[in-house]
C-alpha cells in the first residue's frame, strides 16, 4: 500500500511539556553520535499525543534530532503502526485478520466496524470518534479474534461485544480491555490443564489488565503526566 502524508496538515506541533522532557530524556539513551536511533520512541510519542502522525510532528521530531526532514519522513511512512491520516477522537479500532483471528472470525468483527463506523479502513466516523483499519497478526492468537482498540487489547470477541464496546466507548466510558468472554489470560477456555496451582488466590484481572485500569490510558491521549519520567541519570529536575 502506497503510504502517503495526508492531503490536510496541521499549522504546527509541539510536545506537551511533559512529553517535551519524555522526549528529551530518551535521546540521553543513546551513545553520543546515535541520538538518531531515538527517532521511533520519539515519533511514536508524537503520535500517542496527537493520534495521528502529522507532517509538522515529524518534521519537529527530525529538528529534536537533527536529521534531514526527509529522514524522519521515510520513517514515519514505512512502518504501517504510524497513522498518516487522522484518527477517531475516542479510538482507532485495529482488527487483526490473520489467520487466528480470520477463522475465529475476524472478518465479522469488520462487518461490524464498516457498519458502526465506516465502510472504508482509515476513514472517520460520521460523529469523528472512531476510525478502523485491518492489521495483521498481533500476538494475541490464542485469544482470537481480536483487536487493539487505543493502546490496549480486547479479545476472545464476538460481534455482539464489539458493537457493545464500541457504544460504550461513544459513550465516554474505557471497558476494562483482554479477555471478553471471561477468560482470566492466554489459557484453555474450560478448566485449565497445568499451572493449575497459580489459578488459586490469583488477582481478579491479569497483570495486563490490571496495569491498563491502573493507568487508566487504554483511550487516552498521551500528554506524559501518565507515569513517572524514569531515568535517573538525568539532572535533578528532569527526573522522577
Ligand atoms: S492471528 Fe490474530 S493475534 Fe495472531
Amino acid at each position: 500500500m502506497l503510504r502517503r502524508l495526508h492531503h490536510e496538515q496541521p499549522e504546527s506541533f509541539a510536545f506537551t511539556p511533559a512529553n517535551q522532557a519524555w522526549a528529551e530524556a530518551q535521546i540521553t539513551k543513546y551513545p553520543a553520535g546515535r541520538q538518531a536511533s531515538a527517532i521511533i520512541p520519539l515519533l511514536w510519542r508524537a503520535q500517542e499525543q496527537e493520534g495521528w502522525l502529522t507532517r509538522p510532528a515529524i518534521e519537529y521530531v527530525a529538528d529534536m534530532l537533527g536529521l534531514a526532514h526527509i529522514r524522519a519522513l521515510e520513517v514515519a511512512t514505512f512502518y504501517f503502526m504510524f497513522q498518516l491520516a487522522p484518527v477517531g477522537s475516542v479510538a482507532h479500532v485495529q482488527i487483526c485478520g490473520t489467520t487466528s483471528c480470520m477463522i475465529c472470525g475476524a472478518e465479522d468483527l469488520v462487518a461490524v466496524c464498516k457498519e458502526k463506523i465506516a465502510q472504508k479502513a482509515h476513514t472517520l466516523s460520521g460523529d469523528g470518534k472512531f476510525s478502523w483499519e485491518e492489521v495483521e497478526c498481533l500476538g494475541s492468537c490464542a485469544n482470537a479474534p481480536m483487536a487493539q482498540i487505543g493502546k490496549d487489547y480486547y479479545e476472545d470477541l464476538t460481534p455482539e461485544i464489539l458493537a457493545d464496546l464500541l457504544d460504550r466507548m461513544a459513550a465516554g466510558e474505557v471497558p476494562a480491555p483482554g479477555p471478553q468472554n471471561g477468560r482470566y489470560a492466554s489459557e484453555p477456555k474450560g478448566e485449565l490443564t497445568s499451572l493449575t496451582e497459580h489459578a488459586e488466590n490469583r488477582a481478579p484481572q491479569n497483570a495486563s489488565v490490571a496495569l491498563a485500569t491502573g493507568i487508566g490510558d487504554t483511550l487516552k491521549r498521551i500528554d506524559g503526566t501518565e507515569v513517572p519520567l524514569r531515568t535517573p541519570w538525568i539532572a535533578e529536575g528532569a527526573s522522577e
